[in-house]
């Protein structure tokens, strides 16, 4: 890692500058998270609505007394457990903690990030960085810094290198403010995963919350018309596709053979977390394509699939 990219990144903070950071999930748009102009700064980057909570990235467990109060044990275990990792912890704030932070709610979203470049940033700067994922609102988190340049452009100071992301959607979310955990957001770690930590049931989030920005109903979405299908759905579709809809690109399964001309296909692992890094990218990429529409194939209905499947979902609805 190049020290000098580092010792830039935290001037542009400390100066109350925006600064892109690769993290393991997706990158995010950073400012210092005790700087007003600053925090101002990302809503406007992104054309965020002022009321959509940020999470809070630390480089250590021993910052969250800073930002959080009421800490259950229940919540530290699974800091202990899963930090650094795609975990984001809703707590109750701290005294002092700005309402630009949390939406004027009296919960902060916290995370200890697991990528060598926002760790070592993270770690020089001391401070708790503000970062959201590094995308326009509504649109797809980007997992290159190359999209990261794509979206925001020069509204962004700097932007690290940090290669594509491993995990390639957003983290976990869980509320351990309300005495029992919820899952506000799916990510790679399941609510399976923190069960058989907390020997405790694990809620979903029920579909009313109104204030996690990824529940608004189109959200992570390519620009581009985008459908969700099962095989036979697709393989019919494709039967009578009239010209004026193509070009058009699929991502299945398995592979769809003898495709009509002016249809783009792209085969997914069946991996769920190979699925995951490169769902993004993907979507990306077709995005790029002047393409009609983009149909994408059902992925199963299990545990394993839930943040794949939240995200599909989301990026289909409109
Ligand atoms: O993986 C991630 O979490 C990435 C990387 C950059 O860390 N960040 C990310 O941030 O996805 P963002 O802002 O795009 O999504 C975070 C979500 C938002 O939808 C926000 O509403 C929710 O977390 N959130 C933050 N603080 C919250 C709070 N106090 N209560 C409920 N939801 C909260
Ligand atoms: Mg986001």
């Amino acid at each position: 890692m190049k020290k000098n990219h580092i010792t830039k990144a935290v001037e542009v903070l400390t100066q109350g500058g925006l600064v892109a950071i690769p993290t393991e999930t997706v990158y995010g748009l950073g400012a210092d998270a005790r700087n007003p102009d600053a925090l101002r700064k990302i809503f406007h980057a992104k054309q965020r609505p002022m009321d959509h909570p940020l999470i809070v990235h630390l480089a250590d467990i021993s910052q969250l007394s800073l930002w959080a109060s009421d800490i259950p044990d229940s919540a530290l275990l699974l800091a202990n457990t899963f930090w650094p990792g795609p975990l984001t912890l809703i707590l109750k704030k701290a005294a002092g903690v700005s309402d630009l932070l949390t939406g004027g709610q009296d919960t902060i979203g916290l995370r200890i990030p697991h990528h060598p470049v926002a760790l070592a940033l993270l770690k020089e700067y001391g401070g708790g960085i503000a970062a959201p994922s590094a995308n326009r609102f509504g649109r797809i988190s980007p997992t290159t810094a190359e999209a990261v340049r794509d979206e925001l452009g020069d509204a962004v100071d700097l932007i690290l290198e940090g290669g594509q992301c491993e995990v390639g959607v957003e983290s976990t979310i869980v509320d351990m403010s309300q005495g029992h955990p919820v899952i506000l957001r799916p990510g790679m770690i399941s609510a399976e995963q923190i069960e058989n930590v907390l020997h405790e049931s694990v809620r979903a989030k029920n579909d009313e919350a109104p204030r996690v920005s990824g529940s608004h109903l189109s959200h992570y979405a390519p620009s581009t018309k985008t459908w969700l299908m099962t095989r036979d759905e697709i393989k019919n579709f494709l039967q009578s596709v009239a010209e004026k809809d193509k070009p058009l690109a699929v991502m299945t399964l398995t592979q769809i053979d003898a495709l009509p001309a002016g249809i783009l296909q792209k085969v997914m692992s069946r991996v769920p977390e190979e699925y995951a890094h490169d769902l993004y990218q993907t979507l990306r990429e077709f995005d790029k394509k002047q393409l009609k529409q983009i149909i994408i194939e059902t992925v199963p209905k299990n545990q394993e699939w839930d943040a794949v499947l939240d995200r599909l979902q989301r990026a289909t609805q409109f």
